[in-house]
């Protein structure tokens, strides 16, 4: 599959994810031969407005796989200049429209989600965009708005005849939030009724899922965005699996090599004060299902300080490398 002039290969892609999706996220991403991956949404009123936040989020890091800028907004006008915006920002390889986000705050503003009620100012949020920017174009949307107006189909195909290059479809209604399973179907159903790219995305949680993805719904890549948190192995493993060789285990070594990278890159993409709170979740992520990953958990909660919470993730991983019971790894390191 083609974005433009990106082969999408293999078709595994780290989906846009708020708070998480960032560059240290995207980089270790890109460790595990992502051919794409995408920024967390951006406001397109606050990009146009300059406003730090928004322009934080076009940052990039060295090593990142090309990059896919997520807007957001329901005002043609700003998306259009938010576009403009994201094109001459020379980081961005592909932009996307968010048609999908079920956020209070988000819907709103009509855009987001709300967006999927709107079809025909969707269209023209589309078309404002694809008119401001030479960069290949994505749309993300869900299965409808909700189960009284199941439209992704009409969606897509209004993106595609708007100039969307390739569309992305979350398999649940904006009204189900992350509530329930999503349905395949309407990833088949939009990918047999469109000649342009199908993502097929929702509840991938193994490589087997996104490999079964692909075989069940004919969708030509698939974009995985929970199991992916603290697990961008899930990557190179799905790519395995779709090559037909056989799924490679994490080791230990490389778990505690990506988490301590991941938490470095962070420290120094967010700085340290923001970083302690943000690793709170990013490591809990990384030792999810190790023994002793409730206690490591609850002391880094409470941790204020950076280089305890890298000490202390530090010993954790070098105790369970060992095979030692982890529970005893906060005593190891004094307290915050
Ligand atoms: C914490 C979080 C933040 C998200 N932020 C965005 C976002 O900024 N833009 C977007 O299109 N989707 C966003 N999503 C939705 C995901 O991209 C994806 O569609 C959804 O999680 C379903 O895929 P999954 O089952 O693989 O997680 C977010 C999801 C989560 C859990």
């Amino acid at each position: 599959m083609l974005v433009g002039p990106i082969h999408i290969d293999p078709p595994f892609i780290p989906a846009p994810m708020a708070g998480i999706s960032n560059p240290p996220f995207r980089r270790l991403c890109a460790e595990q031969g992502v051919p794409l991956a995408y920024s967390e949404m951006v406001s397109a009123e606050g990009l146009i407005r300059r406003e730090k936040k928004g322009l934080a989020l076009l940052a990039r890091i060295p090593g990142e796989a090309p990059l896919c800028v997520q807007l957001f907004g329901a005002r043609p006008a700003a998306m259009a200049e938010a576009a403009r915006i994201v094109t001459d920002h020379a980081a961005a390889a592909v932009v996307d429209v968010n048609l999908g986000c079920p956020a209070k705050k988000v819907v709103k503003s009509g855009a987001g989600a709300a967006l999927m009620r709107r079809p025909a100012l969707a269209g023209e949020v589309i078309a404002a965009v694809r008119r401001n920017t030479t960069l290949p174009l994505t749309v993300k949307i869900r299965s409808g708005w909700n189960s009284a107006s199941p439209n992704a189909r009409q969606i897509a195909l209004i993106a595609r005849e708007e100039g969307a290059d390739a569309i992305i479809v979350h398999g649940r209604y904006a009204k189900q939030g992350f509530t329930g399973q999503a349905d395949w179907d309407v990833i088949a159903d939009v990918k047999s009724g469109l000649n342009i790219p199908v993502v097929g995305n929702g509840d991938v949680t193994t490589p087997r899922d996104a490999v079964e993805m692909i075989r069940r719904t004919g969708c030509d890549a698939v974009m995985i965005g929970r199991a992916a948190r603290g697990n961008p192995w899930i990557f190179s493993q799905a790519a395995d699996l779709w090559a037909g060789k056989e799924v490679r285990a994490v080791s230990p070594t490389e778990r505690r090599r990506a988490a301590l990278a991941h938490a470095r890159l962070l420290a120094e993409h967010v700085g340290s004060k923001r970083a302690v709170f943000m690793l709170r979740a990013v490591l809990g992520w990384y030792v999810k299902g190790l023994p002793g990953a409730t206690a490591f958990r609850q002391a880094i909660n409470t941790s204020l300080s950076l280089e305890w919470t890298l000490a202390a993730a530090e010993a954790f991983f070098a105790a369970s490398a060992r095979g030692h019971d982890a529970v005893d790894l906060a005593k190891v390191v004094s307290g915050p």
